[in-house]
This record gives C-alpha cells, sequence and structure tokens, in this order.
C-alpha cells in the first residue's frame, strides 16, 4: 500500500515518527513535506496530498499540522476526499468503518507519538463496512 504524507511545521515531527513506523512496516510513503521544523503555510500541503489520493496515485493519505483542523480543511476541499481529524482510536476505527475516510489527519500539539502510531495502525487496518454506509458516505459527494 502506498500512502501520501505531508505536514506543516506545526507537525512536522510527528509525520517524520509516523514516516519511520510506516516504512518499517513495510509500506510504500511519498513525503511531498513540509521537510523541516521552519514555517510554512498549511493548505498547500493539505491541498497537494489530497490531489495525489484524489488522483489515485495513493492509496490513502496521512497529514498533520499543529492540531490536525487547518491541514484537513484544506485536504477535504478536493473532490474526492474524506479527511478525518482524529486524536482517538475508537474514532479512527469508525472513520474507516463508517465513513471510509481516505485520509487521516493529526495535531502534532495534540497527540503524543505513541498515541498517534496506534491511531495509525487502527485507521489502516479497518476497512470500509459499506453496505448502509455506502449510501451515506455517497450522499457526502452530493
Ligand atoms: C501553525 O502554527 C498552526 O496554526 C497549524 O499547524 C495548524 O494547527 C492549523 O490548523
Amino acid at each position: 500500500m502506498k500512502i501520501v504524507m505531508a505536514s506543516d511545521h506545526g507537525g512536522y515531527e510527528l509525520k517524520e515518527e509516523i514516516k519511520k513506523h510506516l516504512i518499517e512496516n513495510g509500506y510504500e510513503i511519498e513525503d511531498i513535506g513540509t521537510h523541516s521544523k521552519e514555517s510554512v503555510d498549511y493548505p498547500k500541503y493539505g491541498r497537494e496530498a489530497a490531489e495525489i489520493v484524489a488522483a489515485k496515485k495513493a492509496d490513502k493519505g496521512i497529514i498533520c499540522c499543529g492540531t490536525g483542523i487547518g491541514i484537513s480543511l484544506a485536504a477535504n476541499k478536493v473532490k474526492g476526499i474524506r479527511c478525518a481529524v482524529v486524536s482517538d482510536t475508537f474514532s479512527a476505527k469508525m472513520s474507516r468503518a463508517h465513513n471510509d475516510a481516505n485520509m487521516l489527519s493529526l495535531g502534532g500539539r495534540v497527540v503524543g507519538a505513541g498515541l498517534a502510531l496506534e491511531i495509525v495502525d487502527t485507521w489502516l487496518s479497518t476497512e470500509f463496512e459499506g453496505g448502509r454506509h455506502e449510501r451515506r458516505v455517497s450522499q457526502i459527494e452530493g
């Protein structure tokens, strides 16, 4: 599975932790930046990662900013993207099972690396349940 990753400076360190963990676990990662703690604007990173997922050039996307909120808002502007901001494992599971989230957003100033890796593992290992949820997810796009 190929995963595109992106962050701003507020999510940079968490992105690096998650990237290392995923590479160790056999995932192919495309990291589109940012590549340092220098201040950058998050919308560009969220949008570019989302465009890669929407174009099916990656299977899923994982993005980080300080809260996970700003970068997710930018990602969700791209057609076909369902990006969930998550800071607990229950929501991680449900965002896949019921919402078929194709992107995950985490806050580097909200969750520690230990919890973040559990969230990521839960999110990646949970399948969409389909059924009645398929109908609801299709209504999101209009
Ligand atoms: C950057 O200071 C911060 O605003 C950003 O990382 C993010 O939290 C925005 O939602």
